[in-house]
């Protein structure tokens, strides 16, 4: 069948569409970029900054109590309670709190104060105020980390900006808040990224999880190294823990000017609208933030030249960010010469009436920017299996985009394939409530080495 795709669509796509060459070429990139942010010399330089998550134990299984966990970092923010009563048997209750938006700008007081009333609330709905429980802050920002407990902010990403955080030790802020209210009794014993709460979360039920990974708003993995290559831990020469989880913070790939030959005019666009331009380049390649806002940005410039919905634009689609990156996922589930999702999204954006063709470029350009997106997912996950030496690996992996995208799991698993020496075996695994079982088990370990001092 001639394909219904007008050409000058497949040219305007053509630099989503790389090559095994040039992915090839990402995974040396980032090979060296990740081996930079771990080496104490060069780690003040390196864009992966490679972040020690002071996380050294996985999960055994014997695990047990009850936890409080806090999750920020995307488009929701929810409080936990997480009771490890088994190895087969973890009760959680939660409470997604609705975020304002305008927090996401605001002061860091007032974001910390929300965060705190939130968490006052959840307690007393539970009957836990008088209750002193160890808290997990599941906080998905690159974070310097002291310690298990001791966490600085970098920077921010994803739309957050508020003022007043970066530089700052997270839990302190967050402490701050609730003793301002001081009707609850809290004590944050551990705050981690995301990603080390999936590998957690994973572990917990296969043993063989060293990596973590989320393709959600953001992006980003960790993964378990050697302690002694760790060089940004003060004990790494002399802990008698043989791991460290690694915080690699991947977003940051590309803000040196390595990525520029996988991005296009369109990737530069949505750079510049967002609050941290030239930062996050990787992750504005990958995650769900972006990858609407870039199917946005070729439809209408397709439709102002007059190549697509005969050059009628509607209002919504001129709005920024108006092409959910939810979409996507629905736009790319319509099975070959059917249209159900995709007439819905249409309808959804005020576009109406329109053809076969039209339906069949939307579809193109959707799967030029999401095939992208997990081919370069792909490089980074192999970049990370051959830092790690190792010929058998789980990988946990949560995000709306991995788990909502219809072929996203299949496209991974085969670019990994393509990649991967012969051998290397591996699996891919939806890996639940990492913000919620996976802070409590961090939570855990805190506790327990605060209890062998
Ligand atoms: C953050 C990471 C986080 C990722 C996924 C990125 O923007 O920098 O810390 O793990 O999003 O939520």
């Amino acid at each position: 069948m001639p394909s219904l795709v007008h050409t000058e669509i497949e040219t305007a796509v053509k630099g989503f569409l790389i090559d095994q060459e040039k992915m090839t070429e990402v995974v040396e990139r980032m090979t060296k970029e990740i081996k930079m942010g771990l080496a104490k010399d060069t780690h003040a330089r390196a864009v992966i900054k490679c972040f020690v998550s002071h996380v050294q134990d996985l999960p055994t299984g014997k695990e047990r109590g009850k936890y409080l966990a806090l999750d920020l970092g995307g488009s929701n923010f929810r409080v936990l309670l997480v009771n490890l009563i088994s190895s087969s048997d973890v009760e959680i209750m939660s409470k997604g709190y609705n975020f304002p938006l305008t927090l996401m700008s605001g002061s860091g007081k007032a974001l910390f104060d929300f965060l705190a009333e939130s968490l006052s609330e959840f307690c007393h709905t539970h009957g836990l105020e008088n209750e002193s429980l160890p808290l997990g802050f599941t906080f998905s920002f690159p974070l310097q980390q002291q310690g298990l407990s001791k966490g600085i902010l970098v920077a921010w990403t994803k739309g957050f900006s508020c003022e007043g955080v970066v530089g700052k030790n997270v839990v302190t802020l967050l402490q701050e808040a609730i003793d301002r209210r001081g009707d609850i009794k809290i004590n944050t014993v551990a705050i981690l990224n995301d990603t080390v709460g999936t590998l957690m979360s994973c572990a917990f039920y296969h043993p063989n999880c060293r990596i973590g990974l989320i393709v959600g708003t953001g992006s980003n993995a960790c993964y378990v190294e050697k302690t002694v290559n760790a060089e940004c831990f003060e004990g790494y020469q002399t802990s008698p823990k043989p791991s460290m989880i690694i915080n690699c913070e991947w977003g940051a790939f590309g803000d040196n000017g390595v990525l520029e030959f996988v991005r296009t005019s369109y990737d530069k666009i949505v750079d510049k609208v967002t609050p941290n331009p030239g930062k996050q380049t990787f992750e504005k390649c990958i995650s769900g933030m972006y990858m609407g806002e870039l199917v946005r940005l070729v439809v209408i410039d397709m439709i102002a030249k007059g190549f697509m919905f005969h050059g009628i634009i509607s209002e919504k689609i001129q709005e920024r960010w108006s092409f959910k990156t939810a979409y996507i996922s629905d736009v790319e589930s319509d099975a070959p010469g059917e249209y159900r999702n995709c007439n819905k999204v249409l309808s959804e954006l005020g576009i109406l009436g329109c053809q076969e063709p039209d339906k069949e470029a939307l579809r193109y350009i959707c799967e030029a920017v999401s095939s992208r997106s997990a081919k370069l997912c792909a490089c980074g996950l192999v970049t990370i299996i051959n830092k790690m030496n190792i010929n058998e690996v789980v990988i946990g992996i949560d995000g709306s985009v991995y788990r909502f995208h219809p072929k996203y799991h299949d496209m991974l698993q085969y670019h990994m394939k393509k990649l991967l020496k012969p051998g290397v075996k591996f699996e891919l695994i939806v890996s639940e409530d990492g913000s919620g079982r996976g802070a409590a088990l961090v939570a855990a370990t805190a506790v327990q080495a605060k209890s062998k001092l």
